[in-house]
């Protein structure tokens, strides 16, 4: 096990849903942009909130997460709702996609240099063409404006929009919504109250 599944499954591995049932709400205002039936990965996932929303939108959905006890709560949770979820249990370090998506969607997916910029231009590579990336995370002005709703402590794994605008002009696509704003999160005990987030759309060419 390493040091991500052993931080990540201590905190799933609690009573109740850390960051809730519910999906992200930006995520979910989002959903209206993939077609039907579209086959759509769900990076960093943890407990599945996303992943099972939009599988019951009748997605075709993959989960991928460093932590094995966030994906069996989400397996179970999806099978408990009759909905059809694959997960695949790994440190996006040796992330390769294989295959080809219609959307990629993450939520506060907080990753250490250089592993941010590979696994979103892999992400790139994984999608098809006018395929979209669709993100939420915490800002770096989540700790510099002390923000108190949760995220990394860590001003390199928090973002700015400048960094992630310098990224994508690199590859072949168009920057559909990338801003930084203030939010209410109400996301199980994990995410509570005023938050600073990055959000980012991307659409490939
Ligand atoms: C803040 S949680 C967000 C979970 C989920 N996206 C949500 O919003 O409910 C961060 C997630 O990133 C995952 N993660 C962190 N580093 C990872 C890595 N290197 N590879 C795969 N997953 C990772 C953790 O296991 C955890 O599930």
């Amino acid at each position: 096990m390493n040091d991500q599944s052993h931080f990540w499954n201590e905190r799933f591995g609690k009573e109740g849903w850390m960051y809730g049932q519910n999906p992200n709400a930006f995520i979910a205002s989002q959903a209206h942009r993939l077609a039907p039936q579209s086959h759509v990965l769900c990076l960093a996932e943890g407990e599945g909130r996303n992943a099972i929303h939009l599988a019951q939108l009748g997605h075709h959905v993959t989960a991928i997460d460093a932590s094995d006890i966030g994906l069996a709560k989400a397996a179970q949770r999806a099978q408990a709702l009759g909905v059809a979820l694959r997960t695949l249990h790994m440190d996006l370090h040796h992330w390769e996609p294989q295959e080809h998506y219609d959307a990629i969607v993450a939520s506060f997916i907080h990753l250490p240099q250089p592993l941010r910029t590979q696994t979103f231009t892999r992400a790139l590579a994984a999608l098809r063409p006018k395929g979209v990336i669709i993100m939420e995370s915490f800002s770096q002005n989540q700790l510099l404006g002390g923000f108190t709703s949760g995220g990394p402590k860590d001003l390199e794994m928090l973002y700015n929009p400048r960094d992630l605008e310098m990224l994508f002009a690199q590859h072949p696509c168009a920057i559909i919504q990338l801003t930084e704003e203030i939010t209410l999160l109400d996301e199980g005990w994990g995410h509570q109250g005023d938050a600073s987030v990055v959000r980012l759309i991307i659409q490939k060419e």
